[in-house]
């Protein structure tokens, strides 16, 4: 345990119900406290765009490449593509150069985006090897200055997603530093650069960033159901919490957390239909976005994740080099739901792990 720690002590209305009311982070609402973390290769708009009508309150794109959008890259700016039906938005950046990141926002500011986040916790080699992402960790002082030049540029609010720290703790200087140049939150994922993502998330972190700092706290790590984010909710203080892994797959994730922090009743799992209906619309939003070929391409670890651990799963893999037109797509999600009528058949709820790692461990229910 680090001298920043806080003992975290379960309460006895841990499994009770949690009602929280909406978050303002600045000006921006986010109702419920509930929010879609930032994953690279997955939280593009049709993604975000079924998490928010999902219920979750705020969803955050892909992490974008502050240099590529203050240098005006094709792709960069490809990216940064927000519609009005996802807000609130908040667009993350990667980078460490104060200038690029602060060019970067006012580009975001003017695109539509309703915050701007940047990534202090990307723990890739290809990403810290630069300085970005999980690198800042290790700079308190370099943090103060990237998110003081970028709350000076624009009038949205400059939030920062950090780790634990690099191989030691030091989060709360992290978060101090974000909070002093002006920072309106930090979310912390509760694991250590060194722990990538492994083992279980260090609660006491979140609880002695929420007892250091007064600026909202976002709390992020293996959040996979209700009783998760209760759990990180109750004992750690938390202003809100994000979802990554939990929701691949199982996005209906939002729904329920949604209900649970309204003091509402949870809805069930859903029913073959709903997924068909929701597999559909995922792969319209997608040919609507990127057209057929990418669709194609791309829906279809979607629809692995989908399926995982059921007879489905079989069927797209036995389709998946077939996929070509999104009527084939479309009609391997209905032979892989027709594979799944029977009674009992429970699905999977999210991954387990990073989806880059060979070995998945297989979790029920
Ligand atoms: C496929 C994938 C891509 C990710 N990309 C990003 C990213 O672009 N920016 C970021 O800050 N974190 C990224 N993360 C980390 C997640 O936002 C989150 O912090 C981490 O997965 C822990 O949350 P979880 O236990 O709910 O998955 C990514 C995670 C995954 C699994």
């Amino acid at each position: 345990m680090t001298a920043t720690h806080l003992a975290v002590e379960r309460p006895p209305d841990a499994g009770e119900a949690l009602v929280r009311a909406p978050l303002y982070i600045g000006q921006v609402r986010c109702d419920p406290p509930v929010i879609l973390a930032p994953m690279a290769a997955v939280t593009n708009p049709p993604f975000r765009i079924l998490c928010r009508e999902l219920g979750a309150g705020l969803v955050v794109t892909e992490m974008i490449s502050a240099r590529g959008l203050a240098e005006g890259s094709r792709r960069s700016l490809e990216m940064l593509d927000v519609r009005p039906s996802e807000r609130p938005v908040c667009v993350q950046v990667f980078g460490a150069d104060a200038d690029d990141l602060a060019r970067a926002a006012v580009v975001v500011e003017r695109a539509g985006a309703d915050m701007i986040d940047i990534n202090m916790g990307c723990p890739m080699k290809k990403v810290v090897k630069s300085g970005h992402g999980a690198a800042l960790l290790r700079e308190p002082r370099k943090v103060f200055e990237v998110v003081q030049a970028m709350t000076r540029a624009v009038s949205i609010p400059v939030t920062a997603k950090i780790r634990a720290g690099w191989e030691e703790s030091n989060a709360v200087d992290v978060a101090r530093a974000i909070e002093d140049a002006g920072g309106a939150a930090v979310t912390i994922h509760a694991r250590t650069r060194g722990a990538m993502f492994e083992g279980h998330p260090d609660l006491g972190e979140i609880a002695a960033l929420k007892a250091a700092v007064s600026i909202p706290v976002i709390g992020n790590g293996d959040v996979r159901d209700v009783a998760s984010a209760r759990e990180m909710l109750a004992l750690t203080g938390c202003d809100a919490v994000m979802v990554a892994r939990g929701c691949m797959g199982y996005p209906w994730i939002f729904r329920e957390l949604a209900a649970s922090l309204r003091g509402e009743v949870i809805p069930s799992a859903p029913t073959l239909d709903e997924r068909r209906g929701l597999l559909l619309r995922h792969i319209d939003l997608y040919v609507e976005t990127y057209g057929e070929r990418i669709t194609c391409l791309q829906i279809r670890k979607h629809l692995l994740w989908y399926f995982r651990d059921t007879p489905g799963e079989r069927v797209i893999k036995e389709r998946m080099e077939g996929l070509w037109l999104i009527a084939q797509v479309k009609g391997a999600v209905d032979e892989a739901l027709g594979a799944c009528m029977a009674p009992g058949l429970r699905f999977a709820r999210g991954l387990d792990s990073h989806p880059n790692r060979r070995q998945l461990p297989r979790a029920q229910g």
